[in-house]
Protein backbone atom coordinates (compact mmCIF):
# COMPACT_ATOMS: atom_id res chain seq x y z
CA UNK A 1 0.00 0.00 0.00
CA UNK A 2 1.93 3.02 -1.07
CA UNK A 3 1.47 6.03 1.29
CA UNK A 4 1.84 8.34 -1.61
CA UNK A 5 -1.53 7.38 -3.52
CA UNK A 6 -3.55 7.71 0.08
CA UNK A 7 -2.82 11.56 -0.08
CA UNK A 8 -1.96 14.04 2.68
CA UNK A 9 -2.55 17.08 3.61
CA UNK A 10 -0.67 19.37 2.79
CA UNK A 11 0.91 20.58 6.15
CA UNK A 12 -0.04 21.54 9.76
CA UNK A 13 -1.83 24.51 8.71
CA UNK A 14 -4.10 21.87 6.04
CA UNK A 15 -4.50 19.34 8.77
CA UNK A 16 -5.64 22.09 11.39
CA UNK A 17 -8.21 23.43 8.92
CA UNK A 18 -9.75 19.99 7.37
CA UNK A 19 -10.13 18.40 11.09
CA UNK A 20 -11.56 22.02 12.61
CA UNK A 21 -13.81 21.57 9.59
CA UNK A 22 -14.64 17.65 10.57
CA UNK A 23 -14.95 19.20 13.98
CA UNK A 24 -17.18 22.25 13.25
CA UNK A 25 -20.33 21.97 12.09
CA UNK A 26 -23.87 21.43 12.90
CA UNK A 27 -22.82 19.72 15.90
CA UNK A 28 -21.36 23.23 17.44
CA UNK A 29 -24.22 25.03 16.20
CA UNK A 30 -27.28 23.05 15.67
CA UNK A 31 -26.82 20.42 18.32
CA UNK A 32 -24.87 22.43 21.28
CA UNK A 33 -27.43 25.00 22.19
CA UNK A 34 -30.49 22.92 21.64
CA UNK A 35 -28.75 20.17 23.90
CA UNK A 36 -27.99 23.48 26.32
CA UNK A 37 -31.44 24.01 26.22
CA UNK A 38 -32.82 20.73 27.24
CA UNK A 39 -30.67 20.05 29.55
CA UNK A 40 -30.94 23.03 31.77
CA UNK A 41 -28.49 25.59 30.49
CA UNK A 42 -25.61 26.71 32.46
CA UNK A 43 -24.87 23.29 34.36
CA UNK A 44 -24.45 21.32 31.31
CA UNK A 45 -21.99 24.23 29.43
CA UNK A 46 -19.85 23.79 32.66
CA UNK A 47 -19.93 19.88 32.16
CA UNK A 48 -19.38 19.93 28.36
CA UNK A 49 -16.10 22.07 29.00
CA UNK A 50 -14.87 19.98 31.83
CA UNK A 51 -15.53 16.33 29.23
CA UNK A 52 -13.59 18.45 26.39
CA UNK A 53 -10.62 19.03 28.60
CA UNK A 54 -10.74 15.55 31.00
CA UNK A 55 -11.70 13.35 27.88
CA UNK A 56 -12.12 15.01 24.58
CA UNK A 57 -8.66 15.68 24.00
CA UNK A 58 -6.59 12.70 25.44
CA UNK A 59 -9.09 10.67 23.20
CA UNK A 60 -8.04 13.51 20.46
CA UNK A 61 -4.47 12.84 20.85
CA UNK A 62 -4.79 9.30 20.84
CA UNK A 63 -6.58 8.75 18.07
CA UNK A 64 -4.33 11.25 15.87
CA UNK A 65 -1.38 9.17 17.11
CA UNK A 66 -2.60 5.80 16.19
CA UNK A 67 -3.95 7.06 12.48
CA UNK A 68 -0.44 9.08 12.03
CA UNK A 69 1.21 6.09 13.30
CA UNK A 70 -0.19 3.64 10.93
CA UNK A 71 -1.35 5.66 8.22
CA UNK A 72 -3.77 3.63 7.54
CA UNK A 73 -7.92 3.74 7.69
CA UNK A 74 -10.17 2.73 11.09
CA UNK A 75 -9.78 -0.82 11.00
CA UNK A 76 -6.46 -1.46 9.93
CA UNK A 77 -4.98 1.20 12.22
CA UNK A 78 -5.69 -1.78 14.85
CA UNK A 79 -5.05 -4.27 12.65
CA UNK A 80 -1.37 -2.89 12.16
CA UNK A 81 -0.88 -2.27 15.70
CA UNK A 82 -2.27 -5.27 17.01
CA UNK A 83 -1.97 -7.87 14.11
CA UNK A 84 -5.20 -10.82 14.82
CA UNK A 85 -6.62 -9.19 17.47
CA UNK A 86 -10.50 -8.67 18.07
CA UNK A 87 -8.94 -4.69 18.70
CA UNK A 88 -9.94 -4.08 14.59
CA UNK A 89 -13.55 -4.64 15.65
CA UNK A 90 -13.47 -1.45 17.33
CA UNK A 91 -12.30 0.53 14.18
CA UNK A 92 -15.42 -1.45 12.46
CA UNK A 93 -18.02 -0.10 15.08
CA UNK A 94 -16.51 3.27 13.97
CA UNK A 95 -17.43 2.70 10.63
CA UNK A 96 -20.61 1.48 11.45
CA UNK A 97 -20.65 4.68 13.80
CA UNK A 98 -19.47 6.97 10.93
CA UNK A 99 -22.97 5.82 8.50
CA UNK A 100 -24.92 5.78 11.17
CA UNK A 101 -24.16 9.64 12.22
CA UNK A 102 -23.96 10.88 8.51
CA UNK A 103 -27.58 8.86 7.82
CA UNK A 104 -28.97 11.40 9.82
CA UNK A 105 -26.93 14.33 9.79
CA UNK A 106 -27.70 14.69 6.45
CA UNK A 107 -30.89 14.99 7.11
CA UNK A 108 -30.09 18.19 8.75
CA UNK A 109 -27.75 19.52 6.55
CA UNK A 110 -30.48 19.33 3.77
CA UNK A 111 -32.50 21.74 6.00
CA UNK A 112 -30.00 23.76 5.78
CA UNK A 113 -30.38 24.33 1.83
CA UNK A 114 -33.75 24.45 2.91
CA UNK A 115 -33.12 27.50 4.91
CA UNK A 116 -30.03 28.73 2.40
CA UNK A 117 -33.14 28.64 -0.85
CA UNK A 118 -35.59 30.38 1.72
CA UNK A 119 -32.91 33.25 2.23
CA UNK A 120 -32.13 33.98 -1.10
CA UNK A 121 -36.06 33.96 -2.46
CA UNK A 122 -37.06 36.05 0.85
CA UNK A 123 -38.86 33.91 2.58
CA UNK A 124 -36.66 34.18 5.34
CA UNK A 125 -34.36 37.19 6.25
CA UNK A 126 -37.40 39.59 6.33
CA UNK A 127 -39.52 40.69 9.67
CA UNK A 128 -40.71 36.85 11.02
CA UNK A 129 -42.18 36.17 14.04
CA UNK A 130 -41.53 33.29 16.23
CA UNK A 131 -44.60 31.43 15.78
CA UNK A 132 -44.50 32.56 11.94
CA UNK A 133 -41.27 30.98 11.79
CA UNK A 134 -42.16 28.15 13.60
CA UNK A 135 -44.59 27.53 11.27
CA UNK A 136 -42.03 27.78 8.14
CA UNK A 137 -40.10 25.24 10.31
CA UNK A 138 -42.62 22.19 10.70
CA UNK A 139 -44.02 22.59 6.98
CA UNK A 140 -39.93 22.63 5.64
CA UNK A 141 -39.23 19.73 7.59
CA UNK A 142 -42.35 17.39 7.48
CA UNK A 143 -42.37 17.76 3.59
CA UNK A 144 -41.55 14.22 2.59
CA UNK A 145 -40.16 14.68 -0.86
CA UNK A 146 -38.41 17.98 -0.06
CA UNK A 147 -36.57 16.52 2.87
CA UNK A 148 -35.81 13.38 0.93
CA UNK A 149 -34.46 15.30 -2.23
CA UNK A 150 -32.47 18.12 0.22
CA UNK A 151 -30.90 14.87 1.83
CA UNK A 152 -30.11 13.63 -1.53
CA UNK A 153 -28.39 16.83 -2.72
CA UNK A 154 -26.49 17.21 0.88
CA UNK A 155 -25.12 13.49 0.32
CA UNK A 156 -24.41 14.34 -3.58
CA UNK A 157 -22.29 16.87 -2.80
CA UNK A 158 -20.62 14.58 -0.11
CA UNK A 159 -19.43 12.30 -2.48
CA UNK A 160 -18.38 14.95 -4.76
CA UNK A 161 -15.73 16.47 -2.77
CA UNK A 162 -14.44 13.02 -1.18
CA UNK A 163 -13.91 11.86 -4.71
CA UNK A 164 -11.86 14.37 -5.49
CA UNK A 165 -9.37 13.17 -2.35
CA UNK A 166 -7.49 14.48 0.59
CA UNK A 167 -6.21 17.65 -0.14
CA UNK A 168 -7.48 18.76 -3.53
CA UNK A 169 -11.04 18.12 -2.16
CA UNK A 170 -11.26 18.50 1.68
CA UNK A 171 -8.68 21.04 2.51
CA UNK A 172 -9.58 23.45 -0.61
CA UNK A 173 -13.00 23.45 0.99
CA UNK A 174 -12.68 24.09 4.11
CA UNK A 175 -9.12 26.53 4.23
CA UNK A 176 -11.90 29.65 2.80
CA UNK A 177 -14.81 28.77 4.46
CA UNK A 178 -14.01 28.26 8.01
CA UNK A 179 -12.58 31.57 8.67
CA UNK A 180 -15.98 33.24 6.93
CA UNK A 181 -17.97 31.33 9.17
CA UNK A 182 -16.59 32.57 12.12
CA UNK A 183 -16.66 36.15 11.23
CA UNK A 184 -20.67 36.05 10.26
CA UNK A 185 -21.26 33.85 13.57
CA UNK A 186 -19.63 37.03 15.53
CA UNK A 187 -21.44 39.85 13.78
CA UNK A 188 -24.65 37.95 14.60
CA UNK A 189 -23.41 36.98 18.11
CA UNK A 190 -22.98 40.88 19.00
CA UNK A 191 -26.40 41.63 17.19
CA UNK A 192 -28.02 38.76 19.63
CA UNK A 193 -26.76 40.22 22.78
CA UNK A 194 -27.42 43.46 21.98
CA UNK A 195 -31.43 42.96 21.59
CA UNK A 196 -33.66 43.55 24.19
CA UNK A 197 -34.31 40.82 27.51
CA UNK A 198 -30.80 39.12 26.32
CA UNK A 199 -29.09 39.15 29.65
CA UNK A 200 -31.69 36.39 30.59
CA UNK A 201 -30.42 34.27 27.79
CA UNK A 202 -27.34 34.98 28.88
CA UNK A 203 -27.81 33.76 32.54
CA UNK A 204 -29.61 30.48 31.12
CA UNK A 205 -26.74 29.95 28.97
CA UNK A 206 -23.52 30.81 32.01
CA UNK A 207 -24.79 30.50 35.25
CA UNK A 208 -25.05 27.15 36.04
CA UNK A 209 -27.78 25.74 38.33
CA UNK A 210 -26.38 22.67 39.57
CA UNK A 211 -30.15 21.37 40.71
CA UNK A 212 -30.90 20.69 37.11
CA UNK A 213 -27.89 17.79 36.80
CA UNK A 214 -29.37 14.37 36.48
CA UNK A 215 -27.83 11.34 34.77
CA UNK A 216 -28.89 12.44 31.31
CA UNK A 217 -27.77 16.04 31.48
CA UNK A 218 -24.21 14.46 31.85
CA UNK A 219 -24.47 11.69 29.21
CA UNK A 220 -26.04 14.01 26.83
CA UNK A 221 -22.26 16.42 27.58
CA UNK A 222 -20.42 13.59 27.34
CA UNK A 223 -21.93 12.62 23.69
CA UNK A 224 -21.59 16.10 22.77
CA UNK A 225 -18.26 16.76 24.01
CA UNK A 226 -17.49 13.70 21.81
CA UNK A 227 -19.76 13.98 19.16
CA UNK A 228 -18.26 17.92 18.54
CA UNK A 229 -15.04 17.27 18.13
CA UNK A 230 -15.52 14.19 16.19
CA UNK A 231 -14.07 11.35 18.39
CA UNK A 232 -14.99 7.84 19.31
CA UNK A 233 -15.11 6.59 16.09
CA UNK A 234 -11.83 6.91 14.19
CA UNK A 235 -12.34 9.94 11.92
CA UNK A 236 -9.43 11.19 13.80
CA UNK A 237 -7.77 8.35 13.22
CA UNK A 238 -8.24 8.54 9.99
CA UNK A 239 -7.77 12.32 9.58
CA UNK A 240 -4.24 11.98 11.60
CA UNK A 241 -3.16 9.22 9.00
CA UNK A 242 -2.69 11.98 6.82
CA UNK A 243 -0.73 14.19 8.64
CA UNK A 244 2.92 14.80 7.69
CA UNK A 245 5.61 12.78 10.09
CA UNK A 246 7.22 16.18 11.35
CA UNK A 247 4.52 18.20 12.20
CA UNK A 248 3.54 18.44 16.08
CA UNK A 249 -0.04 16.35 16.73
CA UNK A 250 -0.36 17.83 20.40
CA UNK A 251 -0.17 21.59 18.84
CA UNK A 252 -2.55 20.46 16.11
CA UNK A 253 -4.66 18.65 18.47
CA UNK A 254 -5.30 21.09 21.33
CA UNK A 255 -6.07 23.87 18.18
CA UNK A 256 -8.85 21.99 16.81
CA UNK A 257 -10.42 21.37 20.37
CA UNK A 258 -9.61 24.93 21.24
CA UNK A 259 -11.61 26.44 17.74
CA UNK A 260 -14.01 24.01 18.37
CA UNK A 261 -15.54 24.91 22.10
CA UNK A 262 -14.76 28.47 21.17
CA UNK A 263 -17.32 27.86 17.98
CA UNK A 264 -19.51 25.93 20.23
CA UNK A 265 -19.81 28.59 22.98
CA UNK A 266 -20.31 31.44 20.47
CA UNK A 267 -23.23 29.75 18.63
CA UNK A 268 -24.31 29.58 22.34
CA UNK A 269 -23.88 33.26 22.91
CA UNK A 270 -25.59 34.09 19.65
CA UNK A 271 -28.91 31.44 20.16
CA UNK A 272 -29.57 31.93 23.99
CA UNK A 273 -30.12 35.80 23.91
CA UNK A 274 -31.86 36.14 20.59
CA UNK A 275 -34.53 33.07 22.20
CA UNK A 276 -35.15 34.65 25.57
CA UNK A 277 -36.04 37.70 23.54
CA UNK A 278 -38.22 36.56 20.84
CA UNK A 279 -40.06 34.12 23.69
CA UNK A 280 -39.07 30.57 22.22
CA UNK A 281 -38.80 27.63 24.93
CA UNK A 282 -34.95 26.98 25.52
CA UNK A 283 -36.18 23.20 25.70
CA UNK A 284 -37.73 23.43 21.76
CA UNK A 285 -35.48 20.68 20.59
CA UNK A 286 -34.07 20.47 17.54
CA UNK A 287 -35.90 22.67 15.61
CA UNK A 288 -34.36 25.57 18.08
CA UNK A 289 -31.64 27.41 15.67
CA UNK A 290 -33.72 27.23 13.00
CA UNK A 291 -36.61 28.39 14.53
CA UNK A 292 -35.37 31.50 16.53
CA UNK A 293 -32.14 32.58 14.13
CA UNK A 294 -34.94 33.96 11.42
CA UNK A 295 -36.56 36.13 14.22
CA UNK A 296 -33.66 37.91 14.59
CA UNK A 297 -32.20 38.50 11.20
CA UNK A 298 -35.40 40.72 10.50
CA UNK A 299 -33.85 42.67 13.26
CA UNK A 300 -30.66 43.41 11.59
CA UNK A 301 -29.97 46.08 8.97
CA UNK A 302 -29.43 43.99 5.54
CA UNK A 303 -30.70 41.37 7.54
CA UNK A 304 -32.09 39.48 4.02
CA UNK A 305 -28.17 39.50 3.07
CA UNK A 306 -27.22 38.01 6.65
CA UNK A 307 -29.67 34.95 6.60
CA UNK A 308 -28.07 34.29 3.41
CA UNK A 309 -24.53 34.44 4.32
CA UNK A 310 -25.38 32.36 7.49
CA UNK A 311 -27.08 29.97 5.66
CA UNK A 312 -24.72 28.92 3.13
CA UNK A 313 -21.70 28.76 5.50
CA UNK A 314 -24.07 26.66 8.34
CA UNK A 315 -24.51 24.34 4.88
CA UNK A 316 -21.02 24.75 4.85
CA UNK A 317 -19.64 23.97 8.20
CA UNK A 318 -22.07 20.82 7.49
CA UNK A 319 -20.73 19.71 4.30
CA UNK A 320 -16.94 19.68 5.97
CA UNK A 321 -18.18 17.85 8.92
CA UNK A 322 -20.59 15.19 6.39
CA UNK A 323 -17.11 14.15 4.56
CA UNK A 324 -15.28 13.73 7.46
CA UNK A 325 -17.90 11.16 8.11
CA UNK A 326 -17.89 9.88 5.00
CA UNK A 327 -14.08 9.63 4.69
CA UNK A 328 -13.86 7.08 7.28
CA UNK A 329 -15.81 4.62 5.69
CA UNK A 330 -14.47 5.54 1.75
CA UNK A 331 -10.53 5.34 3.42
CA UNK A 332 -11.64 1.62 5.09
CA UNK A 333 -12.84 0.50 1.14
CA UNK A 334 -9.95 2.05 -0.55
CA UNK A 335 -7.04 0.59 1.79
CA UNK A 336 -8.43 -2.61 3.28
CA UNK A 337 -10.51 -3.21 0.24
CA UNK A 338 -8.28 -1.87 -2.56
CA UNK A 339 -11.23 0.15 -4.08
CA UNK A 340 -11.17 3.41 -6.15
CA UNK A 341 -11.92 5.90 -4.13
CA UNK A 342 -14.53 7.16 -6.70
CA UNK A 343 -16.24 3.91 -6.48
CA UNK A 344 -16.11 4.47 -2.84
CA UNK A 345 -17.41 7.56 -2.37
CA UNK A 346 -20.23 6.74 -4.68
CA UNK A 347 -21.30 3.34 -3.44
CA UNK A 348 -21.66 3.99 0.51
CA UNK A 349 -22.50 7.58 -0.15
CA UNK A 350 -25.92 5.93 -1.87
CA UNK A 351 -26.24 3.78 0.36
CA UNK A 352 -26.10 5.99 3.39
CA UNK A 353 -28.65 7.91 1.11
CA UNK A 354 -30.95 5.09 1.68
CA UNK A 355 -30.64 4.65 5.57
CA UNK A 356 -30.68 7.95 5.74
CA UNK A 357 -34.41 8.05 4.05
CA UNK A 358 -36.61 6.88 7.58
CA UNK A 359 -34.49 10.04 9.26
CA UNK A 360 -35.61 12.18 6.48
CA UNK A 361 -39.35 11.10 6.91
CA UNK A 362 -39.61 11.27 10.65
CA UNK A 363 -40.04 14.54 10.94
CA UNK A 364 -43.84 14.94 10.23
CA UNK A 365 -43.51 12.91 6.66
CA UNK A 366 -44.77 9.92 8.21
CA UNK A 367 -46.33 9.28 11.46
CA UNK A 368 -44.90 5.78 12.30
CA UNK A 369 -41.73 7.24 12.17
CA UNK A 370 -42.41 10.94 13.93
CA UNK A 371 -43.79 9.18 17.19
CA UNK A 372 -42.15 5.85 17.21
CA UNK A 373 -44.33 3.22 19.22
CA UNK A 374 -43.55 2.62 22.35
CA UNK A 375 -40.32 4.81 22.59
CA UNK A 376 -42.08 8.12 22.21
CA UNK A 377 -39.25 9.93 19.86
CA UNK A 378 -38.99 9.97 16.13
CA UNK A 379 -36.50 8.43 14.27
CA UNK A 380 -34.24 11.05 13.78
CA UNK A 381 -33.48 11.78 17.01
CA UNK A 382 -32.66 7.95 17.92
CA UNK A 383 -30.49 7.87 15.82
CA UNK A 384 -28.70 10.61 17.18
CA UNK A 385 -28.79 9.31 20.42
CA UNK A 386 -27.97 5.96 19.66
CA UNK A 387 -25.31 6.72 17.27
CA UNK A 388 -24.12 10.40 18.41
CA UNK A 389 -24.44 9.43 22.29
CA UNK A 390 -23.87 5.61 23.10
CA UNK A 391 -21.80 4.64 20.71
CA UNK A 392 -19.54 7.47 20.65
CA UNK A 393 -18.82 6.70 23.93
CA UNK A 394 -18.27 3.13 23.90
CA UNK A 395 -15.55 4.33 21.05
CA UNK A 396 -14.21 6.49 23.26
CA UNK A 397 -13.46 3.74 26.15
CA UNK A 398 -12.48 1.22 23.50
CA UNK A 399 -10.07 3.84 21.94
CA UNK A 400 -8.45 5.37 25.37
CA UNK A 401 -7.98 1.61 26.73
CA UNK A 402 -6.23 0.46 23.76
CA UNK A 403 -3.88 3.45 23.66
CA UNK A 404 -3.53 3.17 27.45
CA UNK A 405 -3.03 -0.22 28.23
CA UNK A 406 -2.74 -2.35 24.92
CA UNK A 407 -0.54 -0.06 22.72
CA UNK A 408 0.52 1.26 25.76
CA UNK A 409 1.80 4.64 27.15
CA UNK A 410 5.44 4.42 25.81
CA UNK A 411 4.59 3.75 22.23
CA UNK A 412 1.64 6.29 22.20
CA UNK A 413 4.61 8.93 23.10
CA UNK A 414 6.73 7.85 21.53
CA UNK A 415 4.34 7.97 18.12
CA UNK A 416 3.50 11.74 19.49
CA UNK A 417 6.84 13.00 19.74
CA UNK A 418 8.39 10.83 16.89
CA UNK A 419 7.77 14.20 14.98
CA UNK A 420 11.17 15.78 17.27
CA UNK A 421 8.31 17.53 19.18
CA UNK A 422 8.37 16.97 23.30
CA UNK A 423 5.19 16.25 24.92
CA UNK A 424 4.34 18.77 27.68
CA UNK A 425 2.64 17.57 30.57
CA UNK A 426 3.15 13.43 29.87
CA UNK A 427 2.21 12.45 33.76
CA UNK A 428 -1.19 14.32 33.47
CA UNK A 429 -2.06 12.69 29.64
CA UNK A 430 -0.93 9.78 31.07
CA UNK A 431 -3.20 9.69 33.92
CA UNK A 432 -6.05 11.18 31.79
CA UNK A 433 -5.89 8.48 29.05
CA UNK A 434 -5.57 5.60 31.53
CA UNK A 435 -7.68 6.33 34.13
CA UNK A 436 -9.74 9.72 33.89
CA UNK A 437 -11.38 8.87 30.60
CA UNK A 438 -12.14 5.43 30.19
CA UNK A 439 -13.34 5.39 33.60
CA UNK A 440 -15.31 8.99 33.90
CA UNK A 441 -17.29 7.44 30.36
CA UNK A 442 -17.72 3.78 31.61
CA UNK A 443 -19.41 5.41 34.96
CA UNK A 444 -21.60 7.56 32.65
CA UNK A 445 -22.68 4.42 31.16
CA UNK A 446 -23.24 2.25 34.41
CA UNK A 447 -25.54 5.35 35.64
CA UNK A 448 -27.65 5.18 32.63
CA UNK A 449 -28.46 1.44 32.73
CA UNK A 450 -28.69 1.72 36.42
CA UNK A 451 -30.85 4.40 36.60
CA UNK A 452 -32.61 3.70 33.00
CA UNK A 453 -32.26 7.21 32.11
CA UNK A 454 -31.64 6.39 28.38
CA UNK A 455 -32.83 9.42 26.80
N1 LIG B 1 -18.15 17.07 14.72
C1 LIG B 1 -19.10 17.29 13.69
C2 LIG B 1 -20.05 18.38 14.15
O1 LIG B 1 -19.93 18.83 15.25
C3 LIG B 1 -19.83 16.04 13.29
C4 LIG B 1 -18.90 14.96 12.93
C5 LIG B 1 -18.11 14.90 11.86
C6 LIG B 1 -18.60 13.82 13.69
N2 LIG B 1 -17.33 13.78 11.91
C7 LIG B 1 -17.61 13.12 13.01
C8 LIG B 1 -19.07 13.37 14.90
C9 LIG B 1 -17.11 11.96 13.55
C10 LIG B 1 -18.56 12.21 15.41
C11 LIG B 1 -17.57 11.52 14.76
O2 LIG B 1 -20.92 18.79 13.44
Amino acid sequence: MATASRGQWSGRTGFILAAAGSAIGLGNIWRFPYTAGENGGGAFVLIYLGFVALIGVPVLLSELAIGRKTQRNAVGAFMALKPGSGWRFVGGLGIATGFGILAFYSVIAGWTLAYLWGAVTGQIGGALTADESAAIFTQTIGNPALAIGLTAIFMLLTVVVIQRGVSKGIEAVTKVLMPLLFIILVILTVRSVTLPGAMEGLAYFLMPDFSKITVTVVMSALGQALFSLSLGMGAMITYGSYFPDEENVVQAGVSVAVFDTLIAVIAGLMIFPALFSVGVQPNAGPGLVFVVLPSIFGALPAGSLFAVAFYALLAIAALTSTISLLEVVVAYFVDERGWHRAKAAWVMGSICFLIAIPSALSQGGVDFLTTLPGIGVDFLSLQNIIWGNYSLSIGAILITVFAGWVWGIPRLFAAIESSGHRLPMPGVLRFLIKYVAPIAVALVLVFIVWTQQYF
